[in-house]
C-alpha cells in the first residue's frame, strides 16, 4: 500500500477525496493550499487513474505557449459546437460549465507549468479545433509528467495522506448532508471516514457489463482504452445525485491493433496528437475523411464501413505518417515503434492505392489547394514526391471504447446537484465522474483541462465549507 503520514489528530477536521487521478490530486493540491488535511482514497495499488496515461495533452487558450493567437471565445465555441444537439437540454447550467472550462484554461495550463514546474511547451492541434491549443512536453507523455509533478509536491505536504487499495463503497448521510463514505480498506475490512467529500472517481468507459452495457448497449464487443473497472457514478446517485448524457460515450477513432495480441479487448491507444502533428487516415489505401474532424465523426465514419472482426467489434485503418511527421511526435512515435505497436516502412508495402494517394494529397499541400475531405491544417506533413520509395510509419488502427462524456451533474462551484439541481450539502464531484461538460463529444485534451479546473474549484470550495460551514 502506498501511504503518507496523517498526525492522528488531523482527522476531526480532514477532507476525503475519492480518487488519485488528475481531478482528485487538483483537489488535494488546493486543500493543502488552504491548509486543510485531506485523506485521499484509492482503489488502485498506485495513483494516477487513467490520468497517468494521457497522451495528447491540456488544452489552455490563450497562453505563452500558443504559437497564433486566437480570438477570446474560439475555444468556447469549439467546445459548444462538439457538444452538438445536447446544448439543447440544460442550455444554461452547460454554457456556464463551458465558459468555466474554456475561460480558467489558460490559468490552469500556467498552474501547471510556473507552479508545478510541468514542461508543456509543445502545442499541438487536435481533432475539433479551429486553433492548436493542446499543450505537452517535450520528455514523458502529459499525463505521467503532471501526475508525478502534482505527486511530488503533495508527498511534502503533511497535510496530504494517500491510501491506496482502499475501495469507497458508501457515502454516509445525515438528515441529507454528506458526512463522509464506509471503505474497504486493504485488508478487507470495512471502514468509516468522516468529513465532507469530494468524488474524482473517474468515468465508466471500462465497466463493460455495469453501466456501459446498462445505457450503451449497441457498443457490446468495442474494445477500450480503459481497464476493466466499475464506474463510481451509482454511489452519487444514492445520495440523491442526478445523472447525464449517460449514454454520450466517446468513441475515438484511433486504437493500435497490437500485431502480437491483434484480439486483444484492451488496446494502447494511438494519441490524436499523431494526427495533429501531421498523420493520415487510410482505408483500404485511401483517405476517406478529414483527419482533424470531431473523434465523433472520424469513429462514425469508420464504423459506417463493414468490420473486420466481430469479437471484438474491429475495423483495420492504417495510421500513416511520414518523416517530418515522424520528427515531430518522435516521443510517441518511438515508444510505439518499441512497443511494435508502429512500423518503420516503405511506401511500396502499402499499395497502389496508397501511393496514388500521397500524390495526391502531396499536390493538396504543395498548391495550397482546397483539400476535397476539407481538411485545413497540415501539420508538419512534408512528403512533396512521393515515390514507393518513400518512408512512411505505419500502424493499423480501430474505434475503441475511450471515455464517457456523462455522468453527475454538477455546477460551476463543483456541487454535486440532485435531480431539482439543487446542492447536496458537503459533496463535490470533479473530472470524468461528471457529466454535462462536454455535451455529445469531448474535445481532446479537454479532460485533462476539466480535472484542473473543476477538481482545484471542488478542493477550494470543499476548504471554505471546512474553515466557515458554508
Ligand atoms: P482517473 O484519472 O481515472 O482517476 C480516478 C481514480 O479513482 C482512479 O485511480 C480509480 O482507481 C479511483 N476510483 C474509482 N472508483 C473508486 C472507489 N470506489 N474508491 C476509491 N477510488 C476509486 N484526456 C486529455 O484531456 N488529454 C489526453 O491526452 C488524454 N489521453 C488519454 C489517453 C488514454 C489512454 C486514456 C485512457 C484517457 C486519456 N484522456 C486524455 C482522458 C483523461 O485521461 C481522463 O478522462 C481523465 O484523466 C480522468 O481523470 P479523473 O481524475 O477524472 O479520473
Ligand atoms: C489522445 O491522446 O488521443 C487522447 C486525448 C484525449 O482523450 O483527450
Amino acid at each position: 500500500m502506498f501511504s503518507t503520514i496523517l498526525d492522528d489528530d488531523m482527522s476531526s477536521k480532514c477532507a476525503i477525496v475519492v480518487g488519485s487521478g488528475l481531478a482528485g490530486l487538483s483537489a488535494a493540491s488546493q486543500l493543502v493550499k488552504h491548509n486543510v488535511p485531506v485523506r485521499v482514497l484509492e482503489r488502485a495499488a498506485k495513483p494516477g487513474g487513467n490520468s497517468i496515461k494521457a497522451s495528447s495533452g491540456i488544452n489552455g487558450a490563450p497562453t505563452n505557449f500558443q504559437l497564433f493567437a486566437e480570438p477570446g471565445d474560439a475555444f468556447y465555441s469549439d467546445t459548444v459546437l462538439s457538444a452538438g444537439k445536447r446544448m439543447s437540454s440544460f442550455t444554461t447550467e452547460r454554457e456556464n460549465l463551458i465558459k468555466t472550462l474554456t475561460e480558467g484554461s489558460a490559468g490552469a495550463v500556467h498552474w501547471l507549468v510556473e507552479e508545478r514546474g510541468v514542461d508543456l511547451s509543445k502545442v499541438a492541434q487536435l481533432g475539433g479545433h479551429s486553433y492548436a491549443r493542446t499543450h505537452r512536453g517535450a520528455g514523458p507523455p502529459p499525463g505521467f509528467a503532471i501526475i508525478s509533478a502534482l505527486m511530488k509536491s503533495l508527498k511534502k505536504s503533511p497535510l496530504f495522506h494517500l491510501q491506496t487499495s482502499c475501495t469507497v463503497t458508501k457515502v454516509l448521510q445525515e438528515k441529507k448532508r454528506v458526512i463522509g463514505v464506509e471503505y474497504i480498506d486493504p485488508n478487507g475490512n470495512y471502514e468509516e471516514l468522516h468529513g465532507p467529500v469530494i468524488f474524482a472517481s473517474g468515468g465508466f468507459g471500462g465497466d463493460a457489463k455495469g453501466l456501459l452495457a446498462q445505457y450503451r448497449p449497441d457498443l457490446a464487443g468495442y474494445p477500450s482504452t480503459n481497464d476493466p473497472r466499475p464506474g463510481t457514478q451509482p454511489l452519487l446517485t444514492e445520495a440523491g445525485a442526478q445523472l447525464i448524457d449517460m449514454d454520450s460515450v466517446q468513441v475515438h477513432p484511433t486504437g493500435f491493433v497490437d500485431p502480437a495480441d491483434p484480439t486483444s479487448p484492451l488496446k494502447f491507444l494511438a494519441a490524436e496528437v499523431l494526427r495533429g502533428e501531421g498523420g493520415i487516415l487510410l482505408l483500404n489505401g485511401k483517405r476517406f475523411i478529414n483527419e482533424l474532424n470531431t473523434r465523433e465523426n472520424v469513429a462514425n465514419a469508420i464504423t459506417s464501413t463493414s468490420s473486420t472482426s466481430e469479437l471484438p467489434r474491429q475495423w483495420e485503418v492504417q495510421l500513416v505518417l511520414d518523416e517530418a511527421t515522424y520528427n515531430a511526435a518522435k516521443s510517441h512515435v518511438d515508444f510505439y515503434l518499441f512497443k511494435g505497436l508502429m512500423r518503420k516502412t516503405t511506401i511500396s508495402e502499402l499499395s497502389v492505392e496508397a501511393l496514388e494517394t500521397f500524390k495526391s494529397y502531396a499536390i493538396t499541400i504543395s498548391d495550397n489547394t482546397e483539400d476535397p475531405l476539407g481538411r485545413k491544417f497540415f501539420g508538419n506533413w512534408a512528403l512533396k514526391e512521393p515515390t514507393p520509395e518513400s518512408v512512411v510509419y505505419v500502424g493499423t488502427v480501430t474505434p475503441i471504447i475511450h471515455y464517457t462524456m456523462g455522468g453527475v451533474l454538477i455546477n460551476e462551484k463543483s456541487e454535486a446537484l440532485t435531480k431539482d439541481s439543487k446542492r447536496i450539502e458537503g459533496v463535490w464531484s470533479a473530472g470524468e465522474i461528471t457529466g454535462g461538460i462536454h455535451g455529445g463529444n469531448r474535445l481532446g485534451g479537454s479532460s485533462l483541462l476539466e480535472c484542473v479546473v473543476f477538481g482545484r474549484i471542488a478542493g477550494d470550495q470543499c476548504a471554505q465549507y471546512l474553515n466557515t460551514g458554508k
